[in-house]
């Protein structure tokens, strides 16, 4: 029988953002921060890598960057499991547009197309696994109910993994959080510029309360996101812990929360048999390169002129 250690770490990364510099938009220094969580997470030596969505740049209009996000992450000589984020695949689906003009929500959608694209050059989701004592499942939640097939192919996941027999912890990878100021938020509002963000960042009322529903179900424990690229302390709901991760790459939203902190970095986090700890590792150099260029956000296409 194979023994499980006392104490063991996977480490979760998430928007790492690896872009390149054949593209219309790129910022070296977002590549080199990730040269220096990869030596970090290697002096560390995790067991795992969970990769949170957005490796790369631009994978939804870009794909072929994918490649190189690969090589960055297999180098890192850790196992790792991903999931997508909207930069790979697309983003929260719209029926209608912010008041935003320099994007337009709607082109923005996620779709089944990218979300194949992702599968084919990166890696199949969702997926479940079990690593010592603990399960790690990953699924990319904001297509929930969005009709989709592959949100058809999420809610037999859910339902297969809420048969599974219990295990000691349930940790499940997300791209976006459930919520963003409490858990029982009411829908936010995208054609308000005061909570535009708000909605880009968070799960919609209802795919929330069935995804939790479905999580409790299959004994989660821990839930990680990313996306907002802004790190809280895990906020512990119902028996289930959320904790919003960080990005290597940019910081995003730092003055939204009063506990909100958007140093780069990323998360470890120490397996014992009676609890899963947590522990923020910050970026030891943080690029001061000025030489990046292009624009920010979600560009309309004749603003990704190179
Ligand atoms: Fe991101």
């Amino acid at each position: 029988m194979i023994q499980v250690p006392d104490t063991w770490k996977f480490v979760h990364v998430t928007d790492i953002h690896i872009g390149s510099p054949e593209s219309y938009r790129f910022q070296p220094g977002w590549n080199n921060q990730w040269s220096t969580a990869a030596k970090q997470i290697q002096a560390i030596a995790p067991e795992l890598m969970l990769v949170g969505g957005d490796l790369a740049r631009d994978g939804n209009t870009e794909p072929q960057q994918f490649e190189h996000s690969i090589q960055v992450l297999n180098a890192v000589g850790v196992p790792w499991h991903v999931i997508p984020g909207n930069m790979d695949t697309g983003n929260k689906i719209t029926d209608r547009s912010s008041l935003r003009t320099d994007r337009d929500d709607i082109a923005c959608n996620v779709t089944e197309e990218l979300l194949q694209t992702f599968k084919d050059k990166v890696g199949a989701f969702p997926w479940s696994f079990i690593h010592h004592d603990v399960r790690f499942s990953g699924c990319y939640e904001i297509i929930k109910d969005a009709g989709l097939p592959s949100a058809i192919e999420l809610d037999r996941f859910l339902a297969e993994i809420g048969q599974l027999p219990p295990s000691h912890f349930h940790v499940m990878l997300n791209h976006y959080p459930l919520f963003i100021d409490g858990i029982n938020e009411d829908q936010y509002d995208i054609t308000d510029p005061e909570e535009y963000m708000s909605w880009y960042f968070g799960v919609d009322p209802e795919p929330r309360k069935r995804l939790i529903e479905a999580y409790q179900k299959a004994g989660v424990t821990h839930v990680l996101s990313g996306h907002i690229h802004c790190r809280r302390p895990p906020i512990t709901i119902d028996g289930i812990t959320f904790c919003f991760g960080a990005s290597t790459a940019m910081p995003q939203f730092g003055d939204h929360w009063p506990d909100g902190d958007d140093t780069l970095g990323f998360q470890t986090f120490t397996v014992t048999p009676e609890a899963i700890d947590f522990e923020f590792h910050p970026l030891t150099e943080v690029s001061t390169r000025t030489d990046g260029w292009g624009p920010g956000g979600h560009p309309k296409p004749e603003a990704r002129a190179k």
